[in-house]
């Protein structure tokens, strides 16, 4: 019932001349494989490159960030508007990289989250324990935490353009995957904290993806599971091979 949803998210990679490089590589690689949304988020620079080589393609665009004004005095700084005039369908939101070197907090999330919806964005919002959260055994606690606090004000409506990346600190850019089993309970936990908010029924609609070395070799096993409706992947999504190799898993 629910569609996968395979995301790269290149972080501070790829020039624009680089970005469209590898969208011109990746292109005919995913073609076709429509069992899944095929979704690149890029640099702010990029996106208009990266829209323009994506065109006539399955692959859409979304980017890292979004504040959460709609203008203003804030300076280096992007606002949702922007982002949708540009051709952007999809955000990353609160990546556990802008929590631990950005100051983002959950209600910066939270409200970067509604900026997003607001403005018709698909927002991916991150969660995720660190090691040390989950050897105290805090994993389910901080799961379900983070997950109401992002979605805190978002409508039963808008959780249609709403995935959520559950993404163990511990194994994002590590090579350190959790197990698909971990995967499986983690994405449980987010799916039980939207349930509890917002009922049964829009819990089992709603896309939750799992992150960290997510790669050609582990997909297949953790895209099996019952809870894991797909990937955000950071450094596999730099290579069309690999990439297109989880796409391929997600068919
Ligand atoms: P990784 O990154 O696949 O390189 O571990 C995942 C992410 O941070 O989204």
């Amino acid at each position: 019932m629910r569609r996968y949803v395979i995301a790269g998210n290149w972080k501070m990679n790829m020039t624009p001349a680089k970005a469209q490089a590898l969208i011109a590589e990746m292109k005919p690689l995913v073609a076709g494989k429509d069992n899944c949304d095929v979704v690149l988020c890029v640099p702010a620079i990029d996106i208009p490159a990266a829209i323009e080589a994506a065109k006539g393609s399955n692959i859409k665009i979304g980017a890292e960030n979004v504040h959460f004004k709609a203008s203003g005095a804030y300076t280096g700084e992007i606002s949702a508007e922007m982002l949708v005039e540009a051709g952007v369908e999809y955000v990353v939101i609160g990546h556990s990289e802008r929590r631990q070197y950005f100051g983002e907090t959950d209600q910066t999330v939270n409200l970067r989250t509604l900026a997003a919806l607001n403005a018709g964005l698909k927002a991916i919002v991150c969660v995720g324990e660190t090691l040390e959260q989950r050897e105290l055994g805090y994993t389910e606690t901080l799961l379900k935490f983070q997950t109401k606090m992002a979605l805190t004000n978002v409508t039963a409506e808008q959780m249609k353009n709403v995935i959520i990346a559950y993404e163990p600190v511990w194994a994002i850019g590590t090579g350190v995957t959790a197990t698909a089993d971990q995967a499986d309970e983690g994405n449980g936990y987010v799916r039980a904290a939207v349930a509890e908010m917002f009922g049964a029924e829009i819990a089992e609609q709603t896309i939750v993806q799992y992150g960290g070395s997510m790669n050609d070799k582990n997909a297949a096993e953790l895209l099996s599971k019952e809870n894991v409706d797909g990937g955000l992947i950071g450094g596999a999504s730099l290579k069309s091979a690999a990439f297109s190799a989880i796409v391929d898993a997600a068919q």
